[in-house]
């Protein structure tokens, strides 16, 4: 199976580095349009050089996914460079909090569920009118499986992406008829900056390994596989899906 993304226009948030910069170059480099986008334009252009060296069309937009007036920049600024939108990549996230669940703060409560799920749902909320204009489109929402079981020292994270999980259902169900597809990916650990602390302490990442059956980290192309099938038309039956991509981890506890 070939996946084709020529004429097609995505912006990926959380672009810079990571998860998001490996789903804009596999989508880049299946013929696409890429808009990305994270709060810093500095952090950005490396990652638009990256992409047009590759031979790609990349144009980086900076946005906090916070500040909805942002946000709205975003997509605006996308139309008027590329004349649509396609595909969505909701993907930036903070974990400002680490630790026993009654522990954290307000602050740190509201800044987790200000990008984590307002911010997935302010970009939907943006987007949408676009796609239904269009007759189509795809949103893909990258959740975690700390959202699906509980994973002690990561609740406030946790229960930030259990939101995304239930958002991803709801507007998969509330956009079936304006032909916009709606998925989650649930990745375990995955070697990012974001993951430092659980691959780089050697007793945790131990403890990891040993839950982990395929006996590694993710790697940020693991999820690009299956991001750029399911934001591609191959995927157009699957909506409201929730895929776990983590070697194993969840069969055996999780992160717990
Ligand atoms: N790594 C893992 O093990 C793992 C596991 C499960 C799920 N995930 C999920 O995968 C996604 C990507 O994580 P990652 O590991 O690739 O993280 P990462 O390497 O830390 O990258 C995070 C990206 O988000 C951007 N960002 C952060 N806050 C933002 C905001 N308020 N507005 C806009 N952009 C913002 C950052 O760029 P700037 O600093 O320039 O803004 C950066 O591009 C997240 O949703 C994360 O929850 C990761």
């Amino acid at each position: 199976m070939r996946i084709d993304l020529r004429e097609q226009v995505a912006i990926v948030t959380g672009a810079s580095r990571g998860i998001g910069r490996a789903i804009a170059r596999a989508l880049a480099e299946a013929g696409a349009k890429v808009v990305l986008s994270s709060r810093r334009a500095e952090n950005l252009a490396p990652v638009v050089e990256e992409i047009r060296a590759l031979g790609g069309e990349a144009l980086a937009v900076p946005a906090h996914t916070g500040r909805m007036a942002e946000v709205e920049r975003l997509v605006e600024e996308t139309v008027k460079a590329f004349g649509r939108v396609d595909i969505l990549v909701n993907n930036a996230a903070t974990n400002p909090h680490f630790g026993p669940t009654l522990e954290a703060d307000e602050g740190q409560w509201q800044k987790i569920l200000e990008v984590n799920l307002l911010g997935y749902w302010r970009m939907a909320k943006a987007v949408v009118p676009v796609m239904r204009a269009q007759g189509r489109g795809k949103i893909l929402n990258i959740a975690s499986v700390a959202g699906l079981r509980p994973s002690p020292g990561m609740g406030l994270y946790g229960i930030s992406k259990a939101g995304v999980i239930m958002l991803t259902q709801l507007l998969a169900l509330e956009l079936a008829p304006d032909r916009i597809q709606v998925n989650a990916i649930a990745p375990g650990v995955i070697r990012t900056r974001f993951s430092e602390l659980l691959w780089s302490t050697p007793e945790i990442a131990e403890r990891i390994l040993r839950a982990t059956p395929q006996g590694r980290f993710g790697e940020p192309e693991d999820v690009a596989r299956l991001a750029l099938f399911l934001v591609s038309p191959a995927a157009d039956f699957i909506t409201g899906a929730v895929y776990v991509v983590d070697g194993g981890l969840s069969l055996t506890g999780g992160l717990a």
